[in-house]
């Protein structure tokens, strides 16, 4: 895939893995919507990128990916704003196992991803108009792994995103739209979805114990590994891909099940 003068919208943009995607999107010559529920820092953002690739090639715009209006003005912004759109890529996501928050958690990192994907078919399909393009979703190596026990709720989204981009991104989907989906899995990555508070403020002492000695057993990669990796997919992958990125390696196909009946 020829990347130059490509239009993305990528949500969670404002931080992390997603700051890191649209940083390599637009040192390929992609021009990148920077979409947040964070405004201000995304507006700050943009506004130094804009001083090293130009105004036209960026755009800072407001986006609750639980909210289905919220969400489409953020495509209809960009479309507006860049004439056309070829990449969406659904990254936002929180990591939160309260009581009081954790349908939050579905709401954001499943929920995002489906109405991200849904929007990405009516603005990019060809039987709406559209000329095709892109979907990359940002699931998890958490949703991968069978043998952990802490973050069910976490693990669970992601999970539900991997098995929804292998269903939705069939090559049938692909023929009927012309609009690849695949999906990314991160091995753990050094951003502040990570951070203390929002992980562990609920945890008993022994859940705690239990993360920490897990942190300890699987090093941090950089969100740059990430970013960059999602140029590699970018270029070689295929409708319905699930990759995994971890440990700062080049990413790779996940090796996953297929029952056929
Ligand atoms: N950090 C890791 O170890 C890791 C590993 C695998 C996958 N991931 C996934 O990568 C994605 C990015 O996470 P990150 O680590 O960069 O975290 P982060 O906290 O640095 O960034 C998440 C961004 O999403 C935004 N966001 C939160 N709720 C939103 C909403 N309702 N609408 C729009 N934007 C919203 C936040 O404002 C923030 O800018 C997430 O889906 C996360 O689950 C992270």
């Amino acid at each position: 895939m020829d990347l130059k003068n490509k239009v993305a919208l990528v949500t969670g943009a404002a931080s992390g893995i997603g700051y890191n995607y649209c940083s390599y999107l637009l040192f390929n010559g992609v021009k990148v919507a920077f979409c947040d529920i964070d405004k201000t820092k995304c507006q700050s953002i943009v506004d130094e990128f804009s001083k090293k690739y130009g105004q036209n090639n960026v755009l800072a715009v407001y986006c609750d990916v639980t909210d289905n209006l919220s969400f489409e003005n953020a495509f209809k912004s960009c479309i507006d704003y860049f004439k056309k759109l070829d990449i969406v890529i659904n990254n936002a996501g929180i990591f939160n196992e309260t009581m009081k928050d954790w349908n939050k958690t579905m709401e954001i990192n499943y929920g995002g991803v489906v109405r991200g994907t849904m929007l990405a078919l009516k603005y990019m399909g060809t039987p709406f108009g559209g000329k095709g393009g892109t979907v990359v979703q940002t699931a998890s190596i958490a949703g991968l792994m069978s043998n952990i026990w802490i973050a069910p709720m976490y693990r669970s989204t992601k999970r539900a995103v991997v098995e929804y981009t292998r269903a939705v991104g069939d090559p049938r989907t692909f023929q009927h739209f012309n609009v690849r989906i695949m999906a990314i899995c991160p091995g753990f990555t050094d951003t502040p979805l990570l951070e203390g508070d929002r992980v562990h403020q609920h945890l008993i002492k022994e859940f705690y114990e239990v993360a920490q000695k897990f942190a300890n057993n699987f090093p941090l990669q950089s969100p740059e590994s990430v970013g960059k990796a999602l140029i590699e997919i970018l270029q070689q992958g295929s409708t319905g891909d699930i990759w995994v990125v971890e440990n700062d390696e080049n990413p790779r196909l996940a090796n996953l099940p297929v029952y056929s009946y």
